[in-house]
């Protein structure tokens, strides 16, 4: 068998083995549950060798939805003790299905698209009926997420942004004061993973301090997103819901729904005028910004490179966005770090201050790839190939060494791989 065979056996493997009957863990022990965006990036992976099996993986993620619409970032479907915060803390969800209590980047649409266009009259028929429950999810975004219709998304927790401890949210995130009956509390993620690579104390306090603020207000979330002591604008989810809306755009227009299409280029054209706030003079990018008190985070991550994405703002801030984006990506050995290098608070090996994610680097590179910028998209994409050949199916991973890190045998990176960092990607291309 030949090395690219083998390593498209060992992705195959890997979410097999991760399958917990319809749905997908990331990975076993460190994170027992389903992800949601987690497994829209997973069924991606599975339309590569088990068409079924994606559909079922997206039906199953929407099982765990709201009235509201929300689809929460984790489905506790049974507790279990190796993970903290469980279903206890967070008190959330329906009585079937517990679950944490606010969302995680809005992937979904993008893959049921792809999964549609995959073609088949099942994948017809089962696109339609998800349609509604992705347009349920997205008004609740544009809604509760953007309380004063400002054309800005914001979250309300760093893990909605699922880049838990981004350079992002440091500063807000810092001036939340700690409850003073937090209690006592036991960390999990440490005994699975070094120290070094996870989010520090001070951070973890301040998470539980926000899912006691939303558990107490019963996950109100008008009153969260209004009265919080967390709100930031995240260029990440700001640019993947576009994305997804544009991609929600298409499905309505293949399903003959003309109200929803209207709706959806309504949002389009509030997200195209909100993006201009986030743009950052001092910095010159695309930045995450408070939106309490305005100030932005000075930090260009892998999320501001997704701008291309979405295909969002101007020509001129393209233009300069494409220079950070190389100067970046000419300071490491491995593409896309998921923190600027220069930033004073880079940690290589620290989970979001620095680490290579490939589901940030899939969507930057088909998003440069997209605007034409091939060789930057191609750099990308054959840092990742290199990355898993060399280490394996690690959680994220080291820029400057290649070094994997965090969990092993992980879903979306074996996802990734066989959706588009491996051959198959090559051989899709090639058709
Ligand atoms: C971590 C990541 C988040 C991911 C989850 C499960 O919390 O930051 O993005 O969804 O792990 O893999």
């Amino acid at each position: 068998m030949d090395v690219q065979a083998e390593h498209d056996r060992q992705a195959i493997d890997i979410l097999k083995a991760n399958d917990r009957g319809g749905f997908t863990v990331p990975t076993s022990r460190l994170y027992p549950y389903q992800w949601n965006w987690d497994s829209a990036f997973v069924a991606l992976g599975f339309m590569t060798f088990d068409i079924e099996r994606a559909w079922r993986e997206i039906e199953m993620l929407f099982e765990g939805q709201w009235d509201d619409g929300m689809v929460p970032h984790i489905l506790f479907r049974r507790d279990d003790p190796d993970y903290f915060p469980g279903p206890s803390v967070w008190q959330a969800g329906k009585n079937a299905m517990p679950s944490s209590g606010h969302s995680q980047p809005p992937v979904a649409a993008s893959v049921v698209r792809e999964l549609v266009d995959a073609g088949g009259e099942d994948g017809e028929r089962r696109g339609r009926v998800l349609f509604d429950n992705i347009m349920a999810y997205h008004r609740w975004f544009h809604r509760e997420r953007d309380p004063e219709r400002m054309g800005v998304i914001g979250i309300v927790h760093p893990w909605e942004s699922g880049r838990d401890n981004s350079a992002d949210w440091d500063d807000a995130l810092m001036r939340v004061e700690v409850a003073p009956d937090l209690g006592r509390y036991q960390r999990r993620d440490t005994n699975h993973i070094d120290a070094e690579e996870r989010p520090k104390q001070a951070q973890y306090d301040r998470y539980l301090t926000l899912v006691k603020f939303g558990r107490d207000c019963g996950w109100n979330h008008e009153n969260i997103a209004r009265n919080g002591p967390f709100l930031v604008a995240d260029p990440g989810i700001q640019f993947i819901l576009m994305r997804a809306d544009r991609d929600l755009l298409a499905l309505a227009e293949r399903c003959g729904k003309d109200a929803e299409a209207d709706e959806i280029r309504g949002w389009l054209k509030l997200s195209e005028a909100g993006t201009e706030r986030l743009w950052s003079e001092r910095m010159s990018a695309f930045c995450a910004r408070d939106l309490r008190s305005g100030d932005f985070s000075g930090a260009i991550t892998s999320a501001s490179a997704l701008v291309f994405y979405a295909d969002a703002g101007s020509a001129e801030q393209r233009a300069v966005m494409v220079e950070h984006l190389t100067r970046i990506a000419s300071k490491v050995d491995y593409a896309f770090p998921s923190l600027d290098p220069e930033h004073p608070r880079f940690e290589p090996k620290r989970y979001w201050l620095g680490p290579v994610w490939m589901i940030m680097n899939y969507m930057i590179s088909r998003g440069l790839a997209e605007a034409g910028h091939i060789a930057l998209a191609e750099r990308i994409r054959s840092d990742s190939r290199r990355l898993i050949e060399a280490q394996g199916f690690y959680e994220y991973f080291h820029p400057e060494t290649g070094e994997g890190c965090g969990g092993g045998d992980f879903s979306w990176t074996a996802a990734m791989w066989l959706a588009w960092a491996g051959p198959g990607w090559d051989r899709t291309k090639a058709a």
